[in-house]
């Protein structure tokens, strides 16, 4: 039997201060804001997979056509005996990696879900004797220590998920990557990539509605965690696209004017009828943007791979 380690880095109450901060300042400023790590609670985590299988959301498919096609190639061109996985999640698109990288001494799967963490841990190690997996509770925005497994390293960070940072937020995240890693291990990034707009809004703003009752999840995670009165049907869902900025916002606007308490803040917070509470940029990239971001932090970019359909790529880079 091999081991599985679990470590727990975040405290048990990070999370309940951190959205706490999080809402304090997001509804205290204008515009409005909430990050939008706060979709995934039990619930938002199932509608985001209902996302996934949606025939407007193609990133996820995209992402997994080069996955299933390029594995052998990562696992060859970055050697590595340590994968990393930031935001693993249910480990799932992860299985295609896995499988092709015969040399792998310890998988570190790295995310704020326990239970997500555990399930996935052990249904890894009984498919797979030999695989050591040291699972990380840990917030990967934050500062992260990795366990002193062989390297190389491979940090995979899928999804697109990136995408979610503003600039200079991924520049801060990129560097804290580069500083967990020595030189000659590798990065693999998931990035979505600039299209059509409407193809582009559709994927946030389907038809089935998955994608607004997503949104609107966060009010229900501050109502419950914080004993808010947000009421989600007292909000729309809006999906646009910024053509400076080339991203996408996700956006809650009130149908009313509205008071919404927050107890636990001791705050009482006014929207004005119309008003919209920003809670995602999801922001779209270029191959010369990615190469660049990617420098800017200590990378250097070998290798490019996208769907047949160019719609979402995959980068592979090694810490200079
Ligand atoms: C999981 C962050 C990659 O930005 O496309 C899906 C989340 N938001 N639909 C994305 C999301 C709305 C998704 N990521």
């Amino acid at each position: 039997m091999s081991p599985f380690l679990l470590t727990r880095t975040l405290p048990e109450d990070a999370t309940d201060a951190a959205l706490r901060a999080d809402v304090l300042h997001g509804l205290g400023h204008l515009p409005k804001t909430l990050p939008p790590k706060w979709f995934y609670d039990a619930l938002g985590s199932e509608l985001f997979e209902k996302i996934t299988e949606l025939p407007e959301y193609y990133p996820t498919r995209a992402e997994r056509e080069i996955l299933l096609a390029r594995a052998g190639e990562i696992a060859a061109a970055s050697g590595a005996r340590t994968l990393v996985e930031l935001g693993s999640g249910s480990s799932d698109k992860t299985r295609h990696l896995l499988d092709a990288m015969a040399d792998l001494h310890t998988y570190v799967p790295v995310d704020v879900s326990e239970s997500a963490l555990t399930q996935a841990g052990h249904a890894l190690i009984a498919e797979r004797p030999g695989l050591n997996v040291h699972a990380l509770i840990a917030d990967f925005t934050g500062g992260l220590t990795l366990p002193g497994t062989p390297g190389p390293r491979l940090v995979a960070f899928l999804g697109g998920t990136i995408g979610n940072l503003l600039p200079a937020e991924r520049a801060t995240f990129l560097a804290s990557v580069r500083a967990l890693l020595s030189p000659g291990d590798a990065l693999l990034l998931g990035t979505d990539l600039v299209k059509d707009e409407s193809v582009l809004v559709k994927a946030y703003d389907d038809a089935a509605g998955v994608t607004a009752e997503f949104n609107k999840n966060v009010l229900s995670v501050v109502d419950r965690e914080l004993g808010a009165d947000f009421d989600p049907a007292a909000f729309e869902h809006v999906a646009l696209w910024d053509a400076e900025h080339e991203w996408i916002e996700m956006r809650l606007r009130s149908r009313i004017e509205q008071t919404v308490k927050i107890p636990a803040l001791d705050l009482a917070v006014h929207f004005a009828q119309g008003e919209e509470l920003r809670t995602e940029i999801s922001a779209k990239f270029r191959e010369d943007g990615v190469r660049g971001e990617l420098a800017a932090a200590g990378f250097g970019l070998t290798h490019w791979w996208t769907d047949t359909e160019g719609r979402f790529a995959l980068s592979l880079s090694k810490a200079a």
